[in-house]
């Protein structure tokens, strides 16, 4: 396939719409940082283009960008530090009565940059879904964007998937795909990336949303 010269990006599966819900998905977003992820789904919804009715941030690091949004937003938001929580399984009980607490459908890790335990996922599962900056299930773990920049590659992008105990693994609902070019430097390629993390999340959403709803 020749591909057109203005298409940046390629996206699968391409979804044109997304799907309506009423009453509205009740989610809940999980990040750490700073929350344009979070930021496109608050103004979808103000918008009232997709009915999703966004009840609880849950971020682990008070200073985040996100906070600030949710708090400028005026959306309910939980701050849950694990250095003042008993241990790992008291910091996720707390998320989890959280969750609960909300009555949420449906959970977006958004820049989440907290491993969960099995135990967390078993008790959430197919309702739980991460966004990943890489062509999943190429360079998982952290530094995904620099990795593939590092190792060479000639395409990457983003990945949508429920998540599962194995980190950044899961079935896979939608992903953006694009070039690498020549001397491409890491912050153009975040950026670039960002831009299709905004494109596609939504639509995941909506898909996942409806898988929940069945
Ligand atoms: C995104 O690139 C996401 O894929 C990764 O963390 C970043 C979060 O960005 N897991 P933001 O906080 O939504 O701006």
């Amino acid at each position: 396939m020749i591909l057109k010269k203005e298409q940046k990006y390629i996206i699968s599966p391409e979804l044109n719409s997304l799907n309506r819900f009423s009453p509205k998905l009740k989610i809940a977003v999980l990040a750490s940082g700073e929350g344009s992820n979070f930021q496109v789904l608050i103004d979808l919804a103000k918008k009232e283009l997709f009915d999703i009715d966004i009840k609880i941030l849950i971020c682990n690091n008070k200073n985040a960008g996100c906070v600030k949004r949710a708090t400028e937003e005026k959306i309910p938001y939980f701050i849950c530090d694990e250095s003042s929580c008993k241990n790992r399984d008291d910091f996720e009980k707390k998320i989890i009565n959280k969750l609960i607490e909300s009555d949420i459908e449906l959970i977006i890790m958004a820049g989440w940059m907290k491993i969960v335990t099995e135990k967390f996922i078993n008790s959430v599962r197919k309702k739980i879904i991460n966004i990943h900056p890489s062509l999943l299930p190429s360079f998982k773990g952290k530094n995904p964007i620099k990795d593939a920049l590092e190792n060479g590659s000639l395409i990457t992008g983003c990945s949508v998937h429920y998540v599962v105990p194995e980190v950044d693994s899961g079935e896979l609902i939608i992903q953006g795909a694009l070039a690498i070019n020549k001397d491409e430097n890491i912050q153009n390629l975040t950026n670039n990336i960002h831009e299709i993390e905004h494109l596609i999340l939504p639509f995941a959403i909506s898909e996942a949303g409806f898988t929940v709803r069945r």
